[in-house]
């Protein structure tokens, strides 16, 4: 059987044929069934405590991506590039749960740890140690812990497997012995993932399923962000904006308009649009370039932004506004490193385009947001009302969105709703000046 992916092989191989991994593939005998125990079934409503007790964490950022505070005995996995923030996050994450908390680190020196804890000003009382064996790790900890860190998860090893710590099987077997101490004991476990040359956590896709939660930090030109890609207890949506500093990592606080820029009253080629997560709007600057082009395949470029999408919507443009891009080169970006992943971005990208292609400034109190289908017109997207109002919460004089979106009285006293029905109305009031 292959240790990495499971699938069964009729012999040994070097290889497996399926997951491609290298030396994983180990003789497994017949499982014989065992008869001697049984499982006992709940009901849904039986009495057993389930409630999540959460312990509270000071960074807002955090918590909001945990879903409001870690949950008691579940297993979080944080990646993130190297020299990015990880160990620091946690040491602050740490300092701000008043629990026993425990931070191993398999990476640095006590000493390390230590001059970074009291340069980030440290005040609780967190025990450190610098140890990889996993076996000696678990025998240590006092069963009152409640919050136990190990950086990194690769730097483990267990005494009982010969290959090199970081490896398929040690990551494998260290981090299920960490899962079941904490789960039985109710400790709040951390992981800090490296991660591999294409962005993943290193080590068996396994991981991932094993824990309660993942989370990456990432990035953004000025900014590192904490995105959940799984969460038992909260909702994956997420982002937690943080900011490092000489203290450490500290939560952005406007985070809102954290990601445009202030200069000026109208640009040329930018539209603002309004980013929804789960439980709240983000504002971001949507910026295209449309240049002439000297190659014969012209240029689509997408920073931010899915470049499948750049390519539909430039093709509803296409055919129905009759603008040809076919010697022009297309450059999208959003602004502050931040990645869209929704189609509402659509609307305010075509803005931009539309406005660098003809010259035209936009100005800065306009926001856009809607989908552009295939037939060129433009639809009106989820959560509408609490980017409305996020939008006028923050001065915005106008708002572009599609005709047939809903809009209360209320709010059409406050701002301008300019509707639009398809791209040709969005060329048009690009072309107008709004
Ligand atoms: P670190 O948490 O060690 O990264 P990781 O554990 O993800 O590898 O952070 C390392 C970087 O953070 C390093 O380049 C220095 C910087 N940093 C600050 O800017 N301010 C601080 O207060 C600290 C502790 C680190
Ligand atoms: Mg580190």
């Amino acid at each position: 059987m292959c240790e990495s992916c499971g699938v069964v092989h009729a012999k040994w191989s070097g290889q497996c044929s399926s997951c491609k991994e290298w030396s994983c593939i180990k003789e497994a005998s017949n499982t014989k069934r065992i008869k001697d125990e049984e499982i006992i079934f709940y009901s849904i409503d039986s009495d057993v405590v389930l409630d999540e007790q959460r312990v509270e964490v000071d960074s807002k950022e955090f918590s909001r991506v945990c879903g409001g505070g870690l949950v008691k005995g579940s297993v979080v996995l944080i990646g993130g590039a190297p020299g990015i923030g990880k160990s620091t996050l946690l040491m602050q994450i740490a300092n701000s749960i008043r629990a026993k908390t425990i931070y191993i680190s398999g990476e640095e020196s006590v000493s390390q740890v230590m001059l970074r804890a009291r340069r980030l000003g440290v005040q609780s009382k967190i025990l450190i140690a610098s140890e990889t064996k996993i076996d000696l790790i678990i025998d240590s900890i006092e069963k009152d812990t409640q919050v136990l860190i190990i950086d990194s998860i690769q730097t483990m090893r267990s005494s009982g497997i010969d290959s090199a710590a970081g490896s398929v099987n040690q990551i494998r077997s260290t981090s299920q012995l960490l899962i079941d101490f904490c789960k039985k004991n109710g400790i709040i476990c951390i992981l800090v993932g490296h991660v591999t040359k294409d962005g993943n956590i290193a080590g068996p896709n396994l991981l991932e399923h094993m824990v309660d939660a993942v989370f990456y930090l990432e990035s953004s030109t000025n900014y590192r962000l904490l995105r959940a890609t799984k969460n038992r207890f909260g909702s994956t949506n997420e982002v937690g904006i943080f900011e490092m500093t000489s203290v450490g990592m500290s939560d952005v606080e406007n985070s809102s308009t954290a990601f445009i820029s202030e200069s000026g009253s109208s640009r040329i080629g930018s539209c603002v649009y309004s980013n929804m997560d789960a439980s709240r709007s983000i504002l971001m600057e949507v910026q295209s370039l449309i240049s002439h082009s000297n190659f014969q395949n012209p240029r689509r470029s997408t920073t931010g932004w899915d470049s499948n999408r750049l390519h539909v919507v430039l093709a509803a443009v296409e055919t129905v506004c009759k603008i040809s891009f076919a010697n022009k080169d297309v450059f999208v970006n959003i602004a502050g490193g931040f990645k869209i992943f929704e189609t509402a971005a659509d609307l305010p990208v075509i803005i931009s385009i539309f406005s660098s292609l003809r010259q035209i400034p936009v100005d800065v109190d306009i926001i856009a947001f809607g989908e552009i289908g295939l037939s060129g017109e433009v639809r009106s997207v989820t959560n509408q009302d609490k980017r409305i109002e996020e939008a006028i919460n923050l001065g915005f004089k106008k708002i572009v969105l599609a005709r047939n979106s809903k809009v209360s009285e209320k709010n059409k006293s406050k701002v301008r709703f300019m509707f639009v029905e398809n791209v040709r109305d969005v060329f048009n009031l690009v072309k107008t000046g709004f």
